[in-house]
């Protein structure tokens, strides 16, 4: 792949909702292809922090009626509209579903926010993989998703729920998003030693 390629893949990678998936399914195979990049991201002593779970069948009715009712709890009628319950209830119906699992090696004994960093960028190859198959998608990592993972999967003593990848085919002709980054002059300096 050319530096051109791949900076075209990075950018063009973002955040898309399932509120703009259409019904169409994503392959087995895809979503397999998907993971086998996740696994292929860097970590230090090749610890591999993780474990995926595809969330299938009713999870799609469930997760979102877990998190529309959760939010109904959480938030009053105004922060959180009727209509919003109810757009919420149907949020992953349309939704392939990833969970993220967090499962920091015991024998490496590496610091976490290494195998934090780790698995970001095991789920940041997901990410890119979507990208370059025209699916929309991103990491959700909200409170409710978390808590329905935490009830839903059974999960180790050292294991965390890092949340909902979500992934789908894209409607047609949705508005164009203006995504915006800072400057490298704000993020990029250089310092020199003599
Ligand atoms: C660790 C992580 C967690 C995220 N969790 C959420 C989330 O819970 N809900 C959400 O709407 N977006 C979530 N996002 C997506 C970010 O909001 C999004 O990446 C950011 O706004 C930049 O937009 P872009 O992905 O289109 O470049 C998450 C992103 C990362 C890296």
């Amino acid at each position: 792949m050319s530096f051109k390629q791949i900076t075209k893949t990075i950018q063009e990678r973002k955040t898309t909702y399932a509120y703009d998936f259409s019904d169409r399914k994503i392959e087995k195979e895809t979503i397999e292809a998907i993971v086998i990049n996740a696994l292929w991201a860097p970590t230090h002593k090749l610890t591999q922090p993780w474990r995926f779970v595809v969330l299938e069948g009713k999870h799609r009715e469930t997760l979102g009626e877990f998190m529309a009712n959760y939010y109904r709890k959480l938030y009053s009628e105004d922060e959180f509209s009727n209509e919003r319950y109810r757009e919420t209830k149907t949020y992953a119906s349309k939704a392939s579903m990833i969970g993220v699992i967090f499962k920091p090696s015991k024998r490496a004994q590496l610091p976490e926010w290494e195998e934090i960093a780790a698995i970001s960028s095991a789920v940041q190859n997901m990410w890119l993989s979507c990208t370059s198959l025209n699916l929309g998608s991103y990491w959700d990592t909200s409170i409710a998703t978390i808590k329905y993972g935490e009830k839903e999967i059974s999960l180790e003593e050292n294991e965390q729920f890092l949340g909902v990848f979500f992934i789908g085919h894209v409607k047609e002709n949705l508005p164009k998003v203006n995504r915006k980054r800072k400057p490298l002059s704000k993020k990029l300096s250089w310092h020199f030693k003599k």
